[in-house]
């Protein structure tokens, strides 16, 4: 794997599992900025999601998820909440995992589908039987999420705990960072 140089936070996980939600959170408690992928999906496109699905299709989607994720690893300091589908795409995982830490936030498919059920932005389940559509999809991506840095039951916790644990452990990681690099401010302290 590439060198990992872990100055940002990278949110991924299934839709309806808080990513937004939490990566506000986070990027206020850290000072950083926030950006979601999605949101820059959007504006690249100049249309709504549910717009590129019907108009361009899922792949013309993913394309543009792969373009505004090119960006990313020029970015400093940032919470960057992703598409569900985003890390199961192309190296994408790879390019988030070289310059962030990457937190996966899980739920149970009933969870989400309450969580997204008033919502009609997500065009992958405007389908007769979105639960099944929903364990059909987890079922395929569980094997990317799971290479996540950590993953998180974001079911079971507030936004804010959610977002604490988090920001621990992405403290850590630094920490282990800056002393590999002897960027530690302790380690460079004199006798
Ligand atoms: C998708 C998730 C959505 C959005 C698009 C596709 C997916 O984002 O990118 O509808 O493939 O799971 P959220 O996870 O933010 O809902």
């Amino acid at each position: 794997m590439t060198e990992r140089h872990i100055n940002n936070i990278a949110l991924v996980g299934f839709m309806g599992t808080g990513k937004t939600s939490v990566g506000r959170a986070l990027a206020t408690m850290l000072r950083f900025d926030f950006w979601d992928t999605d949101d820059l999906v959007e504006r690249r496109a100049g249309k709504s999601i549910s717009a590129i699905f019907a108009d361009d299709g899922e792949p013309a989607f993913r394309k543009l998820e792969c373009e505004v994720l090119e960006a990313v690893g020029a970015m400093q300091r940032a919470v960057i909440a992703t598409g569900g589908g985003l890390i199961t795409h192309s190296d994408n995982l790879a390019r988030l995992k070289a310059c962030a830490l990457v937190a996966c936030l899980w739920a149970s498919p009933d969870a989400i589908w309450n969580r997204v059920r008033q919502q009609s932005h997500r065009p992958l389940l405007n389908t007769p039987d979105p639960v099944h559509r929903i364990r059909e999809l987890l079922n395929q991506r569980q094997g990317f999420y799971r290479q996540a840095d950590i993953l998180i039951n974001a079911e079971v916790r507030s936004i804010r705990q959610v977002a604490q644990q988090i920001e621990h452990q992405f403290r850590i990681m630094q920490g282990q960072q800056n002393s590999r690099e002897g960027t530690d401010p302790k380690a460079r302290r004199g006798p």
